[in-house]
């Protein structure tokens, strides 16, 4: 029997009971996927699972994402080529140099995002797993983007609805000064399209789909969008729509990157390591091609 306890009125939600290393029975899976459509995010504590445990469990809510967005794709750790490293440590598990280029990149995850919003067709879940922790800091904190969408003005509602904004993972490095990129990486990053207004069907509510990696809003000239998407996403993460996650070994915490944003907080990674694998789902199609807000 699975426990839900909401940790907001409406966002975020702890689910008890579960143990991640069988596959799940219908029942856990509907509930599990009621509760992360009404909430935004689950977390679910205590589990001792390996990768291919993750990759299982992943799949049961829909197609896994397989291919890696990240640079120095040949000096990777881990085994599948889906799993997403977000860790400070290199392909031989030792805290990764400080001028490294990894590092630098990874610190992109910093900035409020969605993930795989520069991908054309972006992701839809995130499964995050905890497999060691420094002993304070790395938080990950996300943020109600649906809450954010009912709390402004009907006026602002309408210059928002139609618009459409370019994201690359080169726009969201460019605000902290990473700016070295191959140009198979440039070819790879160039700038896709998405609504900056989604409706979520499965709760029928509308979210802002904001993210660092927008850099251009079309039709609109770049310093005047850039400062609107500064204010929405100043808007939609006050303390209000936003909820810290403190990690704990064995959390896997899992996200709708279609109704929430995320970030990662700060910590002392020249000392200590900090594990986490990602497995992203894919959404059902490019936001353009998707029903409009
Ligand atoms: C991610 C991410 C932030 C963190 O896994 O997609 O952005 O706290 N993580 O590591
Ligand atoms: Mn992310």
């Amino acid at each position: 029997m699975l426990t839900v306890t909401p940790l907001k009125p409406e966002f975020g939600a702890r689910i008890e009971g579960a143990d991640l290393r069988r596959p799940l029975s219908a029942e856990e899976f509907t509930v599990m996927d009621a509760t992360i459509n009404r909430y935004g995010f689950i977390v679910i504590p205590g589990q001792d699972i390996d990768d291919d445990q993750q990759m299982e469990f992943a799949a049961r809510f829909g197609p896994v994402d397989q291919t890696r967005a990240t640079v120095d794709v040949q000096k990777q750790r881990l085994k599948y080529s889906a799993m997403n490293d977000i860790s400070n440590l290199d392909e031989k598990g030792q805290i990764l140099a400080a001028d490294d280029r990894r590092r630098f990149f990874s610190l992109g995850n910093r900035l409020w995002h969605s993930d795989s919003s520069f991908k054309a067709t972006p992701a839809k879940y995130s499964l995050l797993h905890a497999r060691s922790i420094p002993p304070s800091g790395g938080e990950t904190e996300f943020a109600d983007t649906r809450g954010a969408w009912e709390a402004l003005s009907a006026e602002m509602q309408a210059q928002l609805r139609d618009l459409v904004c370019d994201h690359s993972l080169i726009y969201s490095r460019a605000q902290l000064g990473f700016s070295e990129w191959t140009e198979a990486e440039r070819r790879q990053f160039e700038p896709v399209p998405q609504r900056l207004v989604r409706r979520h069907a499965e709760s029928g509510r509308i979210a802002l789909f904001l993210s660092s990696h927008i850099g251009r809003i079309h039709g609109m000239p770049t310093p005047e969008a850039m400062m609107l998407i500064r204010d929405l996403l100043e808007h939609s993460t006050q303390p209000c729509f936003v909820h810290a996650h403190r990690w704990a070994v064995g959390d896997v915490v899992m996200w709708d990157n279609r109704t929430s944003l995320h970030r990662g907080r700060a910590y002392d990674d020249r000392r200590y390591k900090r594990d986490m694998r990602r497995v992203t789902l894919l959404d059902v199609a490019p936001t353009l091609e998707q029903e409009a807000a």
